[in-house]
């Protein structure tokens, strides 16, 4: 117990000193603080790194960073500018933003929407959790004025305009570039990678709850509640694995034609991994890691898996199977260090050709298949939500063991996690949020109600009635 107490201390400490001043305002924190390599971008905000340590800050009464994060990342959001010849769209929000001073000592913002970032790649992650940053702010605060200010509604529907416009595809899930989201890199998580879904899913919701009814917004809760019920539709009908399902699978017929097509994306039986057949437990099963026409991705990954159980977007049951899933794989996806990015890794040449011959993402590190510390917050929030905090526990106990030892790394290596990632930087903020955040979620779990969602059927119950009636913001493009 000393010694847990002494570590959390630690990372109090640790996360206290990551925090970025924007004059004399805190408004974020850095990535990392890892003096003994080149910083490159780790000195900037990251909005997707910012959530655990806006949530722990959130649960320890520090709204005011929380409040300015939300403030300045609204002002920095896209408006449809070129920045050395990339375009970020209207309602876009960047990947990070840094605090600069100029020669006479006074700080300014400048943002990164991608345009600098390795590979030029398009942070959608950060609209959406953005959005669910800001309904976790309410919730703790009650301060729904801040949400319902014209310009947090301007921004909310540029947000939404974005995800919800006319596209040349049909289906109910977001398509999106490479790289959009945790998994920064070329990793085939373009085209409808679940965790840009289960995100989506939980930001419509969101939005839901923060958007004032009347004038136009009328138009976007209708929207939504529809694009919601399609989606949750469309992900549990075909994205949910299990042994029963790939049976199915197993079994399809290709080429079939019309509506009363059974394999509707024409997913050819040959295309099932052999490892998927073996590793699929009697009882347990997940969500895939992404669906096209003829392209079913077996992958787990975690962040899209338990944000789906966070967001409700798997049924009750779904999410018992994911539960059930990570207890009867453990080695393999919490191993020495809870989590698993995605298993399994890439290899020979899926990896050359799947992430263009990455060295950062070699078999079983960083993104491809290397085991990352901050989602242990996530899987011990799904612990909790599903009932299962026994899972949460045995977790949490690994990581007390060598998080401290190893200086808070970004990632692990290997197929257990046993080593410090290669190329890991140490004193990584999130890692030592995400701790902190599991820590406070298995103490109190009903901190779990800044970050669930009741699926589609949700009402908006928890908001006063007088509030939600408000005189609507006329001045509102
Ligand atoms: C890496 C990760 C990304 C994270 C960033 C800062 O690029 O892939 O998800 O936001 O580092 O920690």
């Amino acid at each position: 117990m000393k010694v847990t107490n002494s570590l959390i201390q630690e990372a109090w400490e640790l996360h206290e000193r990551a925090i970025v001043f924007y004059g004399d305002r805190p408004v974020g924190t850095v990535a990392a603080c890892d003096p003994t390599v080149e910083a490159l971008n780790y000195d900037q905000c990251f909005v997707r790194d910012f959530v655990p340590s806006a949530l722990v800050f959130l649960i320890q009464g520090k709204t005011n960073i929380v409040r300015n994060f939300l403030v300045e990342t609204l002002a920095l959001q896209g408006r449809d500018k070129q920045m050395d010849n990339f375009n970020a769209s209207r309602g876009l929000m960047p990947a990070s933003f840094k605090v600069n001073t100029t020669p006479s000592g006074e700080h300014y913002l400048t943002a990164d929407f991608g345009e600098h970032a390795i590979g030029r790649v398009t942070p959608v992650d950060s609209c959406l959790w953005w959005i669910i940053l800001l309904r976790a702010y309410v919730r703790a605060t009650g301060d729904l004025a801040l949400a319902h200010q014209p310009d947090f509604q301007q921004g909310l529907v540029w947000i939404l305009q974005l995800c919800l416009a006319e596209r040349f595809d049909m289906y109910p899930t977001l398509l999106v570039p490479d790289g959009a989201c945790m998994i920064d890199r070329r990793m085939g998580v373009d085209g409808y990678p679940l965790e840009i879904q289960s995100l989506f899913y939980a930001a419509l919701q969101a939005a839901q709850e923060l958007l004032l009814p009347g004038y136009q917004r009328d138009i976007y809760i209708q929207l939504l509640s529809d694009r919601l019920k399609i989606l949750s539709y469309h992900i549990r009908q075909y994205y949910w694995l299990d042994l029963k399902r790939l049976n199915t699978i197993y079994r399809y017929r290709g080429e079939e034609f019309g509506e009363t097509a059974v394999n509707k994306f024409n997913i050819y039986p040959e295309s099932i991994p052999y490892w998927v057949m073996e590793w699929m437990p009697e009882q347990g099963g997940y969500l895939a890691g992404n669906l096209g026409p003829a392209r079913m991705d077996f992958r787990f990954f975690a962040l899209g898996n338990l944000m789906a159980i966070l967001g409700s977007l798997v049924s009750e049951s779904e999410a018992q199977a994911i539960m059930d899933l990570i207890e009867q794989r453990w080695q393999d996806l919490i191993g020495h260090m809870p989590m698993k990015i995605c298993y399994p890794a890439l290899v020979d040449l899926e990896w050359k050709l799947i992430t263009g011959c990455d060295p950062k993402n070699v078999p079983w590190s960083y993104h491809n298949g290397g085991n990352w510390p901050v989602l242990m917050w996530l899987l011990v929030a799904a612990a909790q939500k599903t009932g299962r905090p026994d899972i949460g526990q045995r977790a949490l106990e690994i990581a007390r063991r060598r998080l401290r030892e190893d200086e808070w790394p970004e990632y692990y290596d290997g197929s257990y996690g046993r080593f410090v990632g290669k190329a890991s930087r140490k004193y990584q903020t999130w890692t030592i949020a995400g701790f902190l955040l599991a820590e406070a979620l298995m103490q109190d779990p009903s901190h779990l109600h800044l970050i669930s969602f009741a699926g589609n059927a949700e009402t908006l119950s928890w908001l006063p009635r007088a509030t939600r009636q408000e005189t609507v913001h006329q001045n509102l493009a």
